[in-house]
């Protein structure tokens, strides 16, 4: 009997990864059903980059914005990701305003996670943003991709209370144990229709 097909997904990262890294160790645990086809970044030296190429996963670095416009980029990024017979688009810490052309190209199955309520705080900086506002809690969004920047249906929330000594690496290191828990929870939920 020939294997039930996994759904595949493509991982979009511009640094460290530690998002991208949790996903890898949920497939390769079973706690998500999906096979990696690839992981893309729009930068060389992202640090994610190294991790997935030890996992044995195929890599693709873009030349996003350096030597080559940013449509030209992701008509680029776009047809490596056809090409390998993606289903979903899985944003991870991937930095990039996405231009509607691409949206309108995988419209709907582009998933992104933030690390804040959104839509409070969007933006590059949000955990700096919601300590200088002085908040009491902020937390973690997973959410459809649309054309504005870090907006679209949201799909998942979770608080993460502001504490009074928190500094921007503290309170990022209690958001990313939250990411790296519900991002793999979430997906394997949003792949197979339950959510
Ligand atoms: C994560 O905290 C993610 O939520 C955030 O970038 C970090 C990437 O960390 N994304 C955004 O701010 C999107 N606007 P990682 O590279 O270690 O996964």
């Amino acid at each position: 009997m020939s294997k039930p097909v996994k759904p595949r997904i493509a991982i979009l990262i511009s640094g460290t990864g530690s998002n991208m890294d949790a996903i890898i160790r949920a497939c390769a645990s079973g706690r998500l059903d999906a096979d990696i086809a690839i992981v893309i970044s729009d930068n060389p030296g992202a640090p994610g980059i190294k991790k997935a190429r030890s996992a044995g996963i195929e890599t693709f670095v873009s030349r996003y914005g350096r030597e080559t416009p940013r449509e030209e980029s992701e008509s680029e990024i776009a047809d490596v990701i056809m090409k390998r017979s993606v289903d979903w688009v899985v944003l991870a810490g991937f930095m990039k305003i996405l231009s509607p052309g691409f949206v309108k190209t995988f419209r709907g199955r582009i998933v992104n996670i933030h690390p804040s309520l959104l839509p409070s705080f969007p933006g590059a900086h949000a955990i700096r943003d919601v300590l200088e506002a002085g908040a009491d809690f902020t937390g973690v969004t997973i959410h459809i991709v649309d054309e504005l920047v870090d907006h679209g249906p949201i799909i998942a929330q979770e608080e993460v209370p502001i504490l009074p000594n928190d500094t921007e690496k503290s309170l990022a290191e209690r958001i990313h144990e939250v990411e790296h828990r519900l991002y793999p929870r979430t997906l394997q939920q949003l792949l197979h229709d339950d959510v």
